[in-house]
Parts: C-alpha cells; structure tokens; sequence
C-alpha cells in the first residue's frame, strides 16, 4: 500500500528531532505493544511514546475493572478516570520491538517512556537498554499517579524538585538521545519541577500525567468507582475535563524554561493541539481521544492543522508555537474599563427557554426578564460577567463590547 505523504506544512521540529506532524500517541494503552505502535504509524501519528517500560523484576499486576467515563448524553466523552499500571511487556520484547518498528519506520519518532526502582541505576540500566536499541528519545515517567507513588516512584519523585533534578542527572549521564521528563499536575505549581528538570539537563519537558482523582461512588451500592470488589483508589484523570489544568501548566513551563515542551492533556481535536502550541509546545500527545476514537482521528487533526496554518499563513507547526504566551499577564494587570454586555442581534432565534434569565436572577445580577414580547435586558443592572451568555443555548445573547469610562 502507497504510504500518504503528510503535508510539508506539518514538518515539526521537536528539540534536536524534527517530526512528520506534530501529533504524538502518549505512553498508554494506545502504545501497549508493537502492532499497536506498527498501526498507529501506519495510520498517520508523527510519533509515539511507548507504554511505560520497567525492569523485569518490577512485575506488573494490573486490576479489573480500571476505568471509569463520564460522559455525555451523546456517548461522548467529557472525562476518564484509570487505575491501569505499566507495560506488561519485557524489557528483552520492547528491546526487540523498538529495533524492528524503527527499520519499518525510519521517519516515525519512537520515545520510550522509563520507569526504574527508587534506586537511580534502574533508570540508566533502562535507558541504556532502550537507546542501544534505537530509541529517538527517552521519557521518564516521574508522573504516575496511581501505585506506583506507594513505592516511592511515580509522581512520589515528581512532586519532589530536588529528586527530579538528581534522576534527570543521572539519566542523561548515560544517555546519547534526548531526555524528557514528564510532569505531573499534582502538585501546587509545576514550575520549580520544569526548573529541577532543567537542571538536571533535561532536553525536555512533556506535561502533563492525569491529574489524581475520585471519580465518584455508585450511590445504590455505596461502592467506590471503579470498583474493584468494593474497593477503588484514587486514579488519575485524563481527557477534555483536564485540558484547562494542561494548557495552565505547559504554559507556566514554557514561560519558566527554555526547553521544547510535548503538550499533553484532554486533546482530540486539531483545534485543541494548536491551543497548546500556541502557549508553547512544540508538539503534542493524546492517550484518551484515541482510546475512545481510534488511531483514525490523527487524519482529521492533520487536515484541521494543516488549513488552518493554510489560512493564516503559516509554514509550519513551529511557527505557532508560544505565540500567546504573552497575553498572560496578573490579573492585578488585566484592563478593568473595557466591559462586555449581552445584545440580542436576532431576537427569533431565542427558544425563551429562561436559563438566562435564572442563571442571572440566581447566579448574577439580576439583569435579565422574560417578557411576553422575549427576554429584557437591563444593562444599568448588568456588571459584565458573562454568565448569560455562556449559558445561552441558541447564541440569541451575543457579547457586545464598550468602554466604561
Ligand atoms: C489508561 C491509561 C493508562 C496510562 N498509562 C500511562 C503510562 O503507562 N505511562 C505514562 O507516562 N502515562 C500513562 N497515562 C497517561 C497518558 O499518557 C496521558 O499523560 C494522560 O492520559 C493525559 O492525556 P489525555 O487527556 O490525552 O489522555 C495513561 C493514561 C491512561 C488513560
């Protein structure tokens, strides 16, 4: 079969790497093995990040159930929760695959995602063993929310400075490809880890893991989600419910350190990969999407990207990237005169279905009245806050700007 070129539009560079596309498979079950990997190459991702490998003695025991969705009426998915652990695989079988995947694909990036013992020599006996294989770069999974922080690993390391910045070290004593360490979200600013990553001579960052969660109990059964014979634990969160949380702390990275950034966190459309880039990601890595979509959703990002950089002419992912970074600013900074209000253009299109008008009466300023002839507004009541119109249904309430001074 005739391999589709990718645009030259997409070409990518990553640090010292440069890409097909900018689009990624993260370290997950999309990566599990081989043929996984084989078939999403085969199907257009620009790279992937291995499931997290471990050393041999450090077996793999995963539970049953260990996923939980929140989702909307439509079957799609807002939010996913995993207690899933590591690959199952040998280190002897990734060894092995990552020699024979990179002879079939020679121009797909192939990250492999590491996890040693607390002991640092683990992760260079890894490294060593993934890079001799021909590996384009290695990944330390310092961001594993779940299990593995009771031994001390995972995110226990990530959420430490010191500790991230003495593993980096260690890793890239021994490594000759680049290094990226990968973040978790759980912890209160994300920064000084980025600054410990880059002092121990990251080459770079990828962020960011699930962000730990509980994702309910079964209120019929008073049992925990997923429940694993009665029992759960907490899990981490992934999918479009954290997208916000990921965009906060790439861009909190991108403005601490000057290292190429792999974004990740609740990405499934082009639309939302460019949001990253724009606030400093080189390229980005999607997990969930793809466990809910397939592999076949990179042919529409592709598409989406690649008009997109058409219209605005751009000539390359690269060029987008940070280009929003300085629109954040304290909010001590942010301009107090400029106000927005609802306006009502196309007054047929209202269903007067009244959530604007509860929403405001209960949740604002008491603005807004539903009368025989549509909805009021009173703008001497109204202070701008906007509630109205994310509200509004049928895009009856537009937002109209003025001046208040
Ligand atoms: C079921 C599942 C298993 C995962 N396993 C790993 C893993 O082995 N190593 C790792 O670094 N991240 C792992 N992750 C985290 C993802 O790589 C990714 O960082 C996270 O899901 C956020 O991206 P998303 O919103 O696109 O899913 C896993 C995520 C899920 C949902």
């Amino acid at each position: 079969m005739k391999k589709m070129q990718d645009s030259p539009l997409l070409k990518t560079t990553l640090g010292s790497l440069t890409l097909e596309n900018p689009f990624i498979l993260s370290s997950a079950p999309p990566t599990s093995n081989g043929q996984m990997i084989r078939r999403a190459f085969g199907a257009g991702w620009g790279g992937a990040v291995i499931k997290t490998i471990t050393p041999d003695d450090m077996p793999i025991r995963d539970v049953s159930p260990r996923f939980t969705a929140w989702k909307s009426e439509c079957n799609d998915l807002l939010g996913f929760e995993n207690i899933e652990l590591l690959s199952k695989h040998s280190v002897s079988y990734w060894v092995q695959e990552i020699g024979a995947i990179k002879s079939e694909f020679p121009d797909k990036i192939l990250i492999a995602s590491i996890m040693g013992s607390p002991d640092p020599a683990t992760w260079q006996d890894l490294a060593e063993d993934v890079q001799n294989a021909g590996c384009d770069a290695i990944e330390l999974n310092v961001s594993c929310p779940h299990g593995m922080p009771e031994a001390g690993i995972g995110s226990a390391i990530g959420q430490n400075p010191r500790m991230v910045q003495d593993l980096t070290q260690m890793v890239v004593k021994v490594a000759d490809v680049p290094v990226y360490v990968k973040l978790t979200p759980n912890i209160t600013d994300i920064s000084p880890v980025a600054l410990a990553a880059a002092l121990g001579r990251a080459d770079g960052i990828s962020a960011i893991n699930t962000v730990s969660c509980m994702f309910g109990i079964d209120i019929d059964t008073l049992t925990p989600l997923p429940n694993v014979d009665g029992y759960s634990t907490y899990g981490g969160y992934s999918g479009p419910a954290i997208r916000p949380i990921g965009l906060r702390m790439v861009s909190q990275i991108a403005k601490t350190v000057p290292l190429p950034i792999m974004g990740i966190g609740g990405i499934s459309r082009w639309q939302d990969a460019v949001q990253y880039l724009l606030l400093g990601a080189s390229a980005v890595q999607v997990c969930t999407a793809v466990m809910w979509n397939g592999y076949g959703i990179v042919r529409g990002m592709k598409k989406g990207l690649t008009d997109y950089l058409k219209e605005k002419e751009y000539s390359s992912p690269d060029e987008l990237r940070g280009l929003c970074l300085d629109t954040l600013t304290s909010h001590q900074s942010l301009d107090r005169k400029l106000r927005i209000r609802p306006h009502i253009s196309n007054p047929a299109s209202c269903i007067r279905c009244g959530r604007c008008v509860i929403a405001c009466r209960d949740g604002g300023h008491q603005a807004i009245e539903l009368k025989s002839d549509g909805v009021v507004i009173n703008t001497a009541a109204c202070d701008g806050c906007g509630l109205c119109i994310q509200i509004c249904s049928t895009g009856t309430l537009e937002k109209e700007s003025y001046s208040a001074v």
